[in-house]
């Protein structure tokens, strides 16, 4: 039986990328995934592939920047299974690479609901039922931009410096319990958010998201120790 078997786990942005790797990756290890996102084609994919290596998950269609929806969707958690064993926050947008004068608001509006504000009602909405779990685990997934400020990356930047912060503190407040909270930077990853980032770049230089998704699996396991701190995919690969 794997460390994984029987747990309930969360995924925000599993139609593709990173989301939908970590996705596969933890049903095939035996957990239950409920996988979400707005587009309903990604994940029907996804619960085709789960379905076929003999895997478990519902699909719950949604935009993050619906706060009442993760409301909802922690109460049905909630009647359904009682308790949460894991949250993966990893729904992102990029926006505009453009520069600080030129973002336009409703690209900030966007990038700040989607990077910031998403997570925090996560964390209101499941805290309740991630401590119900005897080993739950949250990972909230970052990018080096929040503490690097790279230029034209503002909104994104200012975004993740924000989740990283407010995920941080949290983390410190349920120190003394069976929960633990955790930052992920997976560095860059062949999707689609890096190729809209990047479009010079030849995708086959990048790592590919199911090797990012290894990580999101031993930060997921019940055994994995650590609270508080922010794991970085090129540090964990060469380690
Ligand atoms: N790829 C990289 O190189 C890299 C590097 C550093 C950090 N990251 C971070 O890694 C995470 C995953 O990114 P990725 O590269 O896998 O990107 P991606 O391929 O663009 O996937 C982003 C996911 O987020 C979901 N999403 C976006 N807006 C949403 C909304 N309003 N409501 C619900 N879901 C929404 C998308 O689903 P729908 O569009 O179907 O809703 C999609 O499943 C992000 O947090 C990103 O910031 C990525």
């Amino acid at each position: 039986m794997s460390d994984h078997s029987d747990r309930i786990i969360l995924v925000t942005g599993a139609s593709r990328g990173i989301g939908y790797a970590s996705a596969l990756a933890l049903a095939k290890a035996g957990c239950h995934v409920i996988a979400t996102a707005r587009t309903q084609g990604g994940l029907e994919d996804l619960d085709d592939a789960i379905t076929a290596a003999g895997g478990s998950c519902t699909l719950v269609p949604m935009d993050l920047k619906d706060g009442y929806a993760i409301d909802r969707l922690g109460a049905i958690i909630s009647d359904r299974y009682g308790r949460l064993d894991g949250l993966f926050s990893n729904a992102g947008l990029l926006g505009d690479i453009t520069p600080a004068p030129h973002v336009e608001p409703k690209t900030w509006d966007n990038v700040i609901a989607v990077n910031m504000t998403a997570p925090y009602r996560l964390i209101r909405s499941l805290d309740p039922l991630l401590r119900a779990s005897n080993a739950g685990r949250a990972v909230f997934v970052n990018s080096s931009v929040a503490r690097s400020h790279r230029a034209y990356w503002g909104a994104y930047a200012a975004a993740k410096a924000g989740m990283e912060a407010f995920v941080s503190a949290y983390a410190k407040e349920v120190e003394v319990t069976n929960l633990k909270v955790n930052l992920l930077d997976p560095g860059a990853t062949r999707t689609a958010m890096r190729a809209k980032a990047m479009p010079g770049e030849d995708p086959k230089t990048l790592k590919e998201p199911a090797d990012v998704a290894k990580l999101v699996l031993e930060m997921l396991s019940p055994s994995y120790p650590e609270n508080d701190t922010l794991i970085r995919y090129l540090d964990w690969a060469k380690a």
